[in-house]
């Protein structure tokens, strides 16, 4: 992968790299696309990355179709996939992480310890051995957009980090490739998570500026349905992710919850 990114930088071309960990959806291929705007090659990574699993979590069950995902993208016009194995990234003895200290705290790091320092230690890698002038995240992830954009900037990694929009089943749904694992009542009662993120969306239009009285709205209706488990509803900074009291000003309302085994999660921005 060194020498094929090396090859087309030497041919005056840039480079992109969408990160993925595989079992494409239309999220993924989104960010294909806006990578195709502004790059001349777009390098995918498929790499389901054991770091960034906790020990309960669902690694060995995570989704795999490597050849389908190489045939979307070949539809699509990538010509590149990077997928290593396991053991080309973490060979026996392997020994550094890469680490955003308070921003892993937050969110999703509380109920994944294991989360950000297993993302930011693999983009490390993946930057490292593909070398782009850019990179996409979408937005669905929002947290790990964050990190990885402060990572950058911190280690001083020459790319460019890009936002994209979250992309939606046509009921609202966010499109993850762990929707995958929902049963039909449990594909029902994920919605919710949409939901509860437009009933706040509504409130606050409507001027609603405490964010006590929106996060009880949206946990409300979250748990009128079935097999939901609330992770966390939070409305905070979205530099930081500070918990906001008073909506006085664009902030992040982002939440995680289980339907059935599955973890979900979403987020909106909040402005009036
Ligand atoms: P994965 O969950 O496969 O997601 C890969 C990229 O697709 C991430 O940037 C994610 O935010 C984006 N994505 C997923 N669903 C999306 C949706 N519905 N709309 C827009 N973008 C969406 O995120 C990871 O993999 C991993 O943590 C990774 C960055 C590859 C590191 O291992």
């Amino acid at each position: 992968m060194q020498k094929i990114s090396a090859q087309i930088k030497k041919s005056g071309k840039t480079i992109v790299l969408v990160p993925t960990m595989g079992y494409l959806h239309e999220g993924h291929l989104s960010l294909v696309r806006i990578g195709q705007k502004v790059c001349d090659i777009v390098i995918v990574s498929i790499f389901v990355n054991p770091t960034q699993f906790g020990p309960a979590e669902d690694l060995d069950s995570y989704p795999k179709d490597l050849e389908r995902d190489c045939a979307l993208l070949k539809k699509e016009g990538v010509e590149t996939v990077f997928a290593p194995a396991s053991e080309e990234l973490y060979p026996a003895g392997y020994q550094t992480y890469v680490n955003t200290l308070k921003l892993s705290e937050h969110l999703c790091g509380i109920s994944r310890p294991a989360l950000f320092q297993g993302v930011t230690t693999v983009l490390t890698k993946l930057f490292n051995i593909v070398n782009p002038d850019k990179a996409v995240f979408g937005k669905k992830d929002f947290q790990q957009f964050v990190i990885v954009s402060r990572m950058v900037k911190d280690l001083n990694f020459n790319i460019e980090i890009i936002g994209a929009p979250i992309i939606r089943e046509a009921d609202g749904l966010a499109m993850s490739s762990r929707n995958a694992y929902l049963k039909k009542n449990q594909r029902d009662s994920a919605l919710s998570l949409y939901k509860a993120l437009k009933k706040a969306e509504n409130l606050v239009k409507k001027g609603e500026k405490k964010a006590e009285v929106i996060i009880n709205a949206a946990s409300k209706l979250i748990n009128s349905f079935d097999e939901i488990l609330i992770d966390y509803i939070s409305i905070c900074d979205f530099e930081f992710f500070e918990e906001v009291k008073i909506i006085d000003r664009p902030v992040l309302m982002a939440l995680a919850v289980k339907a059935g085994r599955t973890r979900l999660i979403d987020n909106i921005i909040l402005f009036q």
